[in-house]
């Protein structure tokens, strides 16, 4: 299972990159545009904070495959390798997808909201899907849709993996990882409190001060 962080924000991706193994960070343009920096700043301070292997993705902004594609060449000219392009899967998202792919970008379709759409554009050779499971959860079963695809995926040899986006809350993350999800988009906030958990915390400092009592010291020796 890969995790990637849903972010802008640059100091949190170091941050998590240092307590966990990070695959990489997604954005899209409100996460950029609530961010308060422009597109530009975003990614200069996140190719700051990645290694070159951690995968960082940028959204098109136009409407039309041909304009699509034109945001697709400046965003992947940002980087030399792992620079990945997140076209949404409207029809003409659906065009640009082929037309990126033919030219191999590295491409993410999203704005997911049906199993059946990320098998289309898995079908027109998208690397990457990502369902909006939260989103989808709003408007009928989103955890079910995403596991409809990982079996959909399973039964047709397309190469594309699902990395599951739009979480909310701790759960929905777990319940897809229990269903053997490939990778997951989380926000950072929502990252820590899958790690935090006060009686951890609780159970260290009982062991800690045990063994101040006995041996006078706060480390092993
Ligand atoms: C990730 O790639 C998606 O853009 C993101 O998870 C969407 O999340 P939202 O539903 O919080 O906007």
């Amino acid at each position: 299972m890969e995790l990637f962080l849903d972010t802008a924000d640059a100091r949190a991706v170091a941050e998590l990159s240092e307590v966990l193994t990070v695959a990489g960070v997604t954005t899209n343009p409100t996460i950029i545009t609530k961010s308060g920096k422009t597109p530009e700043q975003v990614a200069a301070e996140m190719l700051a904070v990645l290694s070159p292997d951690q995968k960082f993705f940028m959204q098109v902004i136009a409407e039309d495959a041909e304009g699509m594609l034109a945001d697709a060449h400046r965003i992947c000219s940002l980087r030399e390798k792992n620079m990945c392009v997140k076209i949404p899967v409207t029809p003409e998202g659906m065009k640009a997808i082929k037309a990126a792919k033919a030219e191999g970008m590295c491409v993410l379709a999203t704005a997911i909201y049906t199993a059946d759409q990320a098998f289309l554009a898995a079908m027109n050779g998208a690397d990457h899907l990502a369902p909006y499971v939260n989103r989808m959860e709003s408007l009928g079963d989103g955890v079910g849709q995403v596991l409809d695809l990982i079996q959909m995926l399973a039964g047709s040899g397309l190469p594309a993996g699902i990395i599951a986006a739009s979480f909310k809350n701790v759960y929905q993350v777990h319940q897809l990882i229990t269903a053997g999800i490939q990778a997951v988009t989380v926000a950072p906030d929502v990252v820590w409190s899958m790690i935090g958990h006060p009686s951890t915390q609780l159970a260290v400092d009982e062991f800690v001060d045990a063994w101040e009592a006995s041996f006078g010291r706060r480390t092993f020796a």
